[in-house]
């Protein structure tokens, strides 16, 4: 079969496209209301776009034309932290999900504890294996829905104790959670090693290199 993605309303485009890109990662952002109030949510559309500097790219939505509190208040600081829950957590990321006023801090209610962070005035969850303190790099807009784009930069990476081993994560331990579509969500399953594969290493660019 095929369908026209021309003929799809947003809603049904994001019903076939949340199911297709599959298994997506969760970043479970804190970030900071100007009152000084500690928001916490999720978002699946979520990936890394560079690593020289660290870049993090998550794409948030908008509630009726409005900003969701986490994009108002990326706007607002240009501060974010994205903690990396694991599978115990898995209960407490969906239902921070739900949709509060601004004054209600998702962290209070769900009873998380945070600490402060090193670079940002944001504050990082507690308990999460990984988190990353990010400044605001830029945001792109995209599409009809005022969807944006928040590119942050990682400022400073934190992981749970014994986490990383020779600079990487040990994935198993990290358990992390992932999201299918609608309320359904996956945990890792089997890990198959394959042989490595040469790969040239990466450089960074400047000058005339940068055309290339
Ligand atoms: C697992 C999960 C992933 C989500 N991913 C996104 C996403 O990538 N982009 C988005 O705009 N909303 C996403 N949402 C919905 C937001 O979490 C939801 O709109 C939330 O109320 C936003 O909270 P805020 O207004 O406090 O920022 C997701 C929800 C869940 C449960």
């Amino acid at each position: 079969m095929f369908i026209d993605a021309g003929a799809l309303s947003p809603e049904a485009t994001y019903r076939l496209m949340s199911g297709i890109v599959v298994p997506r990662p969760i970043a479970w952002i804190t970030s900071l209301s100007e009152r000084g109030v500690i928001n916490l949510a999720p978002f699946s559309c979520f990936t890394f776009v560079s690593n020289k500097p660290p870049l993090l790219g998550v794409n948030v939505g908008r509630k009726a034309g409005r900003r969701k509190d986490t994009g108002a208040n990326i706007h607002a600081l240009k501060e974010f932290v994205v903690n990396i829950g694991d599978a115990s957590q898995m209960v407490a990321i969906h239902e921070s999900s739900a949709e509060h006023a601004p004054d209600v801090s998702e962290t209070e209610l769900l009873g998380l504890r945070t600490l402060p962070c090193n670079t940002v005035r944001v504050p990082r969850l507690a308990d999460a294996p990984v988190s990353m303190e990010c400044r605001l790099e830029r945001v792109v807009e995209f599409g009809d829905t005022g969807a944006e784009f928040i590119v942050g930069e990682v400022m400073m990476f934190h992981f749970r104790e014994g986490l990383v081993h020779d600079g990487k994560v040990d994935t198993k331990a990290l358990n992390p959670v992932c999201r299918i579509g609608g309320p359904n969500y996956a945990t890792l399953g089997e890990i198959v090693t394959l042989r490595g594969m040469q790969q040239t290493p990466k450089s960074v660019m400047n000058g005339d290199d940068a055309t290339r």
